[in-house]
């Protein structure tokens, strides 16, 4: 549908979108998969009808008080509590999650490096992920993972990940060290322990991991596991020393932003394309997305 252009505040920029992704971010605030979702998104309908939380585009105005970007400047970022990508035109706060694009890709390139980034680099430090130390990473081949297996290898980290046949090779390419087919074998039951355990696609439990870590591992999934389980054990595990799980909240700042900008700049992380789109074809690709199937990450482009 048509909406009204909006128009930046004060201390706001107007991005003309060029790009823009559909993700699981996307389609967990669209269906209110979990209830307490709607605490943020709206209790009875959706608050911000535009969704949309990664763009890459160009600033088309500026309001009175913007001293980081100007009319022209080509950015990229984030935006959760808005939203808003999903349309020709979004407004930001000039210091929330946005900065200049890496000058090394293109909008469609530049789109995705931020949802799937900002999940793996929280969890990772949370983590506190160092280099020598060695992880397993199950759902390797979604956003979160592919982004998880490059961010792990840039600590130093040796990596293991999991994932489907057809995409083993390009898993080894992101930087794995050993790669486990899942179609093939249950990661759970092979003879090796980890320093941590990130189930980027939430599919397995703390339990059927804990053989899996070493005696202070750490278990951590992007999903609430069997009635939240995920939560209550994050609250209780760490106050008895050994095995443990992690369940960070996820945020994003401007500093995480050219953080992984950075990472881009110096070829130590790009995200994975799967799929691309136009905006008229946006219904297509929320339906591909929330099969949960996608490899990294979906792009729609505008024009
Ligand atoms: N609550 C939120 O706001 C929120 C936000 C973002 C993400 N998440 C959750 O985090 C998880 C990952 O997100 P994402 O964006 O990375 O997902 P995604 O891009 O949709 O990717 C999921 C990946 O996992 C693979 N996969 C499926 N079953 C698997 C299995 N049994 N073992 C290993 N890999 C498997 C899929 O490929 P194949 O099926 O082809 O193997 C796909 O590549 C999702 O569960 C999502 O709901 C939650």
């Amino acid at each position: 549908m048509e909406v009204d252009k909006p128009t930046p505040k004060d201390n706001e920029v107007l991005i003309k979108v060029y790009a823009t992704t559909v993700n699981r971010t996307d389609c967990g605030f669209r269906s209110a998969e979990y209830f307490i979702s709607r605490f943020f998104s709206g209790l009875l309908r959706p608050k911000n009808k535009t969704l949309g939380n990664e763009f890459a585009g160009e600033i088309d105005a500026i309001g009175r008080n913007v001293t980081l970007f100007k009319t022209g400047d080509k950015v990229f970022g984030y935006n959760d509590t808005k939203f808003g990508a999903h349309a020709e035109y979004m407004t930001m706060m000039e210091d929330e999650a946005i900065t200049t694009m890496p000058s090394n890709l293109t909008y469609e390139e530049a789109a995705p490096i931020t949802e799937g980034g900002h999940y793996a680099l929280c969890d990772l430090r949370a983590a506190k992920i160092k280099s020598g130390q060695k992880i397993l990473i199950n759902g390797a081949t979604g956003a979160i993972g592919s982004a998880a297996v490059q961010l792990a290898r840039h600590f130093g980290a040796s990596v293991t990940a999991v994932c489907n046949t057809q995409n083993i090779e390009l898993i080894k390419s992101l930087g794995a060290d050993v790669v486990i087919d899942y179609s093939k074998e249950d990661f759970t039951k092979i003879n090796q322990t980890f320093d941590i355990v990130f189930d980027a696609v939430g599919k397995s439990s703390f339990g059927r991991c804990k053989p899996l870590l070493n005696k202070k591992g750490i278990y951590m999934s992007t999903e609430l596991g069997k009635n939240s389980e995920n939560i209550f054990l994050a609250l209780i595990t760490p106050l008895f020393g050994g095995k443990k799980v992690l369940f960070p909240i996820p945020t994003i700042s401007k500093k995480d932003v050219v953080f992984l900008k950075e990472l881009v700049e110096n070829n130590k992380y790009k995200p994975v394309i799967d799929r691309r789109y136009t905006l008229e074809q946006i219904v297509e690709a929320y339906k591909f997305v929330e099969t949960g199937q996608k490899t990294g990450n979906v792009v729609v482009t505008l024009t």
